[in-house]
C-alpha cells in the first residue's frame, strides 16, 4: 500500500537567507549587532509597536517579560496547561506560581470562561498561548484582564502572523513574545522578540537582557562610550541575544508565500483534510483559510 506522508513542517532556507547569514558572519557582528537593531525596527513597524527587543529565544523573552513587569515570588500567573514547557519554566524561573485553567477542546486554547474562578489577590497576569497560531478569545480575555486589573501577556511563539478580528493578536496584550526557533513560521535558527508599547517596561527588559549593563555593544560603538560600563542592576539570570536575523524577513516567511497554484498553506491543508472532515463529521476550528499565516509547528 502506498502511504502518502504529509510533512508537518519543512524548513525552507532561501538563497537570500544564506547570503544574509554569510554577510553576518563576514561582518563580525555575531551578537547584538546592527542587523538585530534593524530587525527590531522592522518588526515594531510592521506590527505597530513602539518597542521591540530582540532576545536569544522566546523562552528567555518570556522570563524577561515577567521580570520586567516585576513579577516574582508570591505572584500567581494564569495560563494554559496545553503549551510548550517554556511558558511554565518562565513563570517558575521568576519564582511565581503557574495556575492552570483548562483549555477549550474546540480551539485548544485557554478557556476564557473558566478563568475568573482562578483569580485571587495574588494573581498578576494571564499568559495566553495561541496553539498552532490559532488565536485565543482576545476580546473576552482583554475585558477580563481590564476588569480584574491583570496584565494580559502573550506567549506568541506560534502566532507571529495570527490575527483576531483583523488585528495582530499582540495588539490585545500588554506585551508579547515571538519565537524564531527552527520550527516556527519565521526562523532565525534561534531567537525571539518581545513587543510592547510600554516604555518603562521595555527599558527595564532591555537592561535585564544586557545583564544589567548600562549600554549594549552596538550602543557603545555608535555613541562611542568610553571608560567603564556600569552595571545598573543585579541580574542573576543572564539572557543574551545572539541571533542573525535575515533582511527582507517578510519575504522569507514561508507561511506568507503561496504555492505554484497561488494557494496559501491553510488553503492547501484544508483541501487535504476536507475528505476526512466529511467522513468523520468533525469540524475545524473556525475558518482555516482565514487563518493565513498560522503556525504549523509540531510542538
Ligand atoms: C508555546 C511556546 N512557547 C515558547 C516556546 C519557546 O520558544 P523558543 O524555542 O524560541 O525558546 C515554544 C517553542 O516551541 C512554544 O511552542
Amino acid at each position: 500500500m502506498k502511504i502518502n506522508k504529509i510533512p508537518l513542517y519543512d524548513v525552507q532556507i532561501s538563497k537570500e537567507a544564506i547570503r544574509e547569514v554569510t554577510a553576518t558572519l563576514k561582518s563580525g557582528w555575531l551578537s547584538t549587532g546592527p542587523k538585530v537593531a534593524r530587525f527590531e525596527k522592522e518588526i515594531s513597524k510592521k506590527f505597530g509597536f513602539k518597542y521591540a527587543a530582540g532576545v536569544s529565544s522566546a523562552s528567555q523573552g518570556l522570563e524577561l517579560m515577567l521580570s520586567a513587569h516585576q513579577i516574582g515570588p508570591g505572584d500567581e500567573i494564569i495560563t494554559s496547561p496545553y503549551t510548550f514547557v517554556s511558558t511554565i519554566e518562565a513563570i517558575h524561573s521568576v519564582g511565581a506560581k503557574p495556575v492552570f485553567v483548562d483549555i477549550d477542546p474546540y480551539s485548544l486554547n485557554i478557556n476564557s470562561d473558566l478563568i475568573r474562578a482562578k483569580i485571587n489577590d495574588r494573581t498578576m497576569a494571564i499568559i495566553t498561548v495561541d496553539v498552532g497560531g490559532f488565536p485565543c478569545d482576545y476580546q473576552k480575555l482583554k475585558k477580563l484582564a481590564q476588569d480584574e486589573g491583570l496584565l494580559l501577556l502573550g506567549d506568541a511563539a506560534h502566532s507571529i502572523s495570527s490575527k483576531y478580528k483583523a488585528k495582530p493578536i499582540f495588539k490585545y496584550c500588554d506585551a508579547s513574545v515571538l519565537s524564531f526557533h527552527a520550527t516556527k513560521n519565521l526562523i532565525c535558527g534561534e531567537g525571539g522578540m518581545v513587543l510592547s508599547d510600554n516604555k518603562k517596561i521595555m527599558e527595564r527588559l532591555q537592561l535585564l537582557a544586557r545583564h544589567g549593563i548600562s549600554a549594549g555593544a552596538l550602543q557603545r560603538k555608535r555613541i562611542k562610550i568610553t571608560g567603564n560600563m556600569m552595571s545598573l542592576l543585579p541580574v542573576t539570570k543572564q539572557p543574551c541575544r545572539n541571533f542573525m536575523p535575515p533582511s527582507g524577513w517578510d519575504s522569507l516567511n514561508p507561511m506568507t508565500k503561496k504555492n505554484k497554484n497561488g494557494k496559501s498553506w491553510p488553503d492547501v491543508i484544508l483541501k487535504i483534510f476536507q475528505p476526512l472532515i466529511n467522513i468523520w463529521n468533525c469540524r475545524l476550528p473556525i475558518n482555516m483559510p482565514s487563518m493565513a499565516g498560522t503556525c504549523l509547528s509540531p510542538n
